[in-house]
């Protein structure tokens, strides 16, 4: 009896410690399901159009980020949807967006809608990846940054905008948007191909205007079409821009200082450096020129139009810095505008407030896992910078315009501030959009005054003033 009760006895310890291995398995493995990285949660929508219709009727909202804060809510930060045809993970999240900007091509490589990138072409660096964007970047970049560029930038900004302004009259209407456009484009059309004022420098405007038109079209490339016409506008720009790569290709001197974009590039040893790559590149940051540099200039006008404080703290930072340069007898320089501390804080705030770009696309390459966050290759992330520049835990009352922010935070250099991207694609005419916004902004406020008509924001497929902001100038005695 005895031997059965512990034969007894240690078959049920046997089962019980079985039993228990088998559950701490059964939990070791639901732990480890459960830290196996997830897709974010969220809704794929419809078959193939997915929310693309519902992010759309948004973002010509004045609010787009509305479409974002549904989703924040129901999913948290980061969510999976479905947009412009491809599965996507949003990103309102600072650290998973700026993990996404830091990732190189192994990871992430661009993704655009399909009529941008037939316009931009094969070798656009918005587009390439790999050693050759590295090399155009570094290239076009280093000579952005050059203080050679920066003085005669300044030079001719201060030129133009002079010469614009001084037909300005007591109680005329001044469209914002159009002079800080048609400034800007000659000033950085020349410091990319070299062209001045000219009758070539119109035709190129023009062709630019009409290539510019279907960036956002549908990708339909039959004859009349949008698309058609703009890739037809690009061919005609593309003849001219190449025409003056060979003029210069064949007065190449090594050793004479570049002025240009394209003589830096022409001066590259490698095979790769090719005439189309250059004039396709030299096409596509006109963008820039014609688009988001003149956005930034409107929309400050527009901020500080309606926030009288700044304007006044502005208008005295720049009349007190003008007085005294005149006393000793200088000029302003391209360093003197950059170093207006209040000016550069209205330029940061105007970048928070106005996205002039509101996020970008990537498409995994790769199975990635972020913070938990799984994304499947083949997927599109969408970092979405206007939802984290008008985060009110970020930035307190996020939606007023408040330059005096930037005086007490230094938050230009973290990732809940990326109006200029990040990374390896990190802008390269970062400091040339804040020094053409500067001097714009300095002759303005030194020599008028003015009263903003009502006009308002549209946000879709770019930014920009519905009625091109009108104001009415009064000239300063
Ligand atoms: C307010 C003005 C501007 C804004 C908001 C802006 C914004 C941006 C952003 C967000 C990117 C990152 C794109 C990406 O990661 O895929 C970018 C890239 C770029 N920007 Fe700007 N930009 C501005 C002005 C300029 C100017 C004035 C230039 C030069 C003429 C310029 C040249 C470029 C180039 C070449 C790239 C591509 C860099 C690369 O992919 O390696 N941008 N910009």
């Amino acid at each position: 009896m005895g031997i059965w009760m512990w034969i007894m006895w240690m078959a049920m310890a046997k089962v019980t410690v079985g039993l228990a291995i088998l559950l701490r398995n059964s939990c070791k493995l639901k732990r480890l399901r459960k830290r196996r990285p997830q897709l974010p949660r969220g809704n794929l929508g419809w078959p193939l159009i997915g929310e693309t219709f519902e992010f759309v009727s948004y973002a010509y909202s004045p609010r787009p980020e509305t479409f974002m804060d549904k989703r924040r809510l129901l999913y948290g930060k980061v969510f999976k949807s479905h947009l412009f045809g491809s599965p996507t993970i949003v990103s309102t999240d600072a650290d998973v967006s700026r993990f996404v900007l830091q990732s190189d091509a192994k990871t992430f490589v661009p993704s655009y809608p399909k009529s941008l990138t037939e316009l931009m072409g094969k070798s656009s660096i918005l587009l390439i990846n790999g050693s050759l964007q590295r090399r155009v970047h570094g290239l076009v970049g280093a000579f952005f940054k050059s203080p050679q560029l920066k003085s005669q930038i300044t030079g001719d900004m201060q030129r133009y905008v002079a010469s614009s302004m001084k037909n300005w009259e007591d109680d005329q209407i001044i469209y914002v948007q159009d002079e800080a456009k048609l400034i800007v484009f000659q000033i950085l059309v020349k410091g990319l191909i070299g062209l001045k004022p000219s009758k070539e420098m119109n035709f190129l405007k023009l062709q630019f205007q009409e290539f510019i038109a279907g960036l956002m079209s549908l990708p339909i490339k039959l004859p009349g079409s949008r698309l058609y016409r703009s890739l037809k506008a690009k061919k005609r720009m593309a003849m001219l821009i190449k025409e003056i790569i060979q003029e210069k290709r064949k007065r190449k001197d090594r050793h004479a200082a570049a002025l240009d974009a394209v003589d830096v590039l022409i001066k590259d040893d490698s095979e790769q450096l090719t005439d189309e790559l250059i004039s396709d590149n030299m096409i596509d940051l006109m963008i820039p020129a014609e688009d988001s540099v003149p956005l930034l200039i409107t929309l400050a006008v527009k901020y500080l139009s309606e926030c009288p404080l700044a304007l006044r703290e502005l208008e005295e930072e720049n009349m007190q810095f003008k007085t005294h340069k005149s006393t000793l007898g200088e000029s302003l320089q391209w360093s003197d505008y950059m170093s207006l501390s209040f000016t550069q804080n209205v330029i940061t705030e105007t970048l928070r407030m106005g996205n002039i770009i509101s996020g970008i696309m990537r498409k995994a390459v790769r199975d990635v896992e972020i913070k938990g966050h799984f994304i499947p290759k083949g997927w599109c992330v969408f970092t979405y910078f206007r939802s984290i520049h008008l985060d009110d835990q970020l930035y307190k009352d996020a939606y007023k315009f408040n330059p005096w922010r930037w005086k007490e935070k230094d938050m230009i250099n973290t990732s809940s501030f990326t109006p200029f991207g990040g990374g390896q694609r990190l802008c390269p005419g970062l400091d040339l959009a804040r020094l053409e916004a500067s001097i714009f902004l300095h002759h303005l406020v030194t020599n008028f005054t003015w009263v903003a008509e009502e006009d308002h924001i549209v946000n879709f497929p770019t930014v920009r003033m519905k009625r091109r902001l009108p104001i009415r100038v009064t000239r300063k005695r």
